[in-house]
């Protein structure tokens, strides 16, 4: 009997409704493939600053650590906005998780299911056939530089060391050589000059990999190719803020986003796992959110960190059959709440 455990860190506004849906299902596979599954749960973010005062609390993140597989909905939520700097939950939890377990690569997939090309804006012609990863840096830059006040303004300083820009590269060069084997960069070297350094170390470490192909663009043109040219990217390379940007807009891509999961991973064996939207305070409580980002990221979970892919498999060809059968919540099209697609996704798994 093999053992399932994780720590789950269900967060704020939809967090809990879509973890409730993830762990619906893990529960189905653990019984199905017969798995034990041992849970620890915690307070994060938001529902730990209301109830314990912090953040991250110290219990919350030691179980991170014991369990190395971390299962996470979303923090934040305007409850939370008049807080500063690190009192926030996001600059308080999700962040300082992310740095401290040293997950520097986050992996984010858009192939679009041919369900739901109709559900994007985009004509049929522009997503038919798109599947790329983002490699978004997830450790350095913006978003972990000094920042602060002065008499004048504020400030958000960009750093980049040369190792954390290798360390991605050499994961997204990898990751090619399994699939298109053609990575895009993306940075801003017109203007940054952490995005120089990116460039030229992107470039040093593409000369080991001479069976992939490499291409640079700006962030800017980036935008608009995403959209108009999105079948000619394979792994799209970038740092941590760009990163965030794109995969939002990727979502224009897939139909919504509540269809992409994420994994955060580092060198050993470590992962965080959450889908790429936020805590969606215009729509929690009402058990309508896409619980599938998150059961997604679920599957995820179970082929990254445990080592079960038929499991991960059975879960995304759940998914897939929900899709053809309009088993889904409204920014889909379909009739289903939240809980019902989890219960009917972990029904499927479990026959
Ligand atoms: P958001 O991703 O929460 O929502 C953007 C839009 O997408 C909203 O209209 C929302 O209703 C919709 N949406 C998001 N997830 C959905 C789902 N599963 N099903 C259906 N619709 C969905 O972004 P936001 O509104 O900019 O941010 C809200 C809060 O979430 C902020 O406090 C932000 O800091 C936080 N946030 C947290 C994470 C995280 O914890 N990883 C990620 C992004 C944003
Ligand atoms: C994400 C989120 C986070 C980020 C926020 C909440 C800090 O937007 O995971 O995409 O910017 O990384
Ligand atoms: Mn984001």
């Amino acid at each position: 009997m093999a053992k399932i455990n994780f720590t789950y860190l269900p967060g704020d506004g939809i967090g809990p409704e879509v973890g409730g849906a993830a762990i619906n299902v893990l529960k189905a596979v653990s019984s199905k493939f017969g798995h034990n599954l041992e849970i620890e749960q915690h307070l994060i973010g938001g529902a730990a600053i209301d109830v314990l005062g912090k953040p991250l609390p110290a219990e919350t993140f030691e179980s991170c650590k014991r369990t190395g597989a971390i299962l996470l909905g979303a923090v934040g939520g305007p409850k939370w906005d008049h807080l500063k700097g690190a009192e926030r939950p996001e600059l308080g939890s999700l962040l300082p998780l992310r740095k401290k377990l040293n997950l520097y690569a986050n992996i984010r997939p858009c192939k679009p299911y041919d369900e739901l090309i109709s559900r994007s804006p985009l004509k049929h012609e522009r997503i038919v056939g798109t599947d790329f990863i983002v490699m978004r840096e997830l450790t350095g830059g913006i978003y972990f530089g000094k920042k602060g006040r002065d008499s004048s303004g504020a400030f958000d300083e960009c750093r980049y060391s040369k190792k954390e820009i290798e360390r991605i590269t050499i994961k997204a060069f990898d990751l090619a050589r399994q699939r298109k084997k053609k990575v895009t960069s993306v940075d801003k070297s017109n203007v940054l000059e952490t995005s120089r350094l990116w460039r030229e170390t992107v470039t040093e470490v593409s000369e080991r990999y001479n069976d992939v192909k490499v291409e640079h663009l700006l962030i800017d043109a980036m935008t608009m190719h995403m959209l108009t040219d999105s079948q000619n990217f394979d792994v799209i390379l970038t740092e941590n803020m760009f990163g965030d940007i794109l995969t939002d807009e990727a979502s224009v891509l897939t139909g919504s986003m509540g269809v992409i999961p994420s994994a955060s991973i580092s060198d050993g064996n470590v992962g965080m796992y959450e889908p790429i939207h936020g805590s969606a305070p215009d729509i929690s409580g009402q058990n309508k959110a896409n619980p599938l980002a998150m059961i997604l990221s679920a599957a995820w979970m179970l082929r990254l960190s445990f080592d079960m892919d038929t499991e991960a498999s059975s879960i995304e060809s759940a998914v897939k059959l929900a899709l053809t059968e309009n088993q889904t919540t409204a920014d889909l099209g379909g009739p289903l709440s939240t809980q019902q697609v989890g219960s009917w996704i972990a029904k499927y798994v479990q026959n």
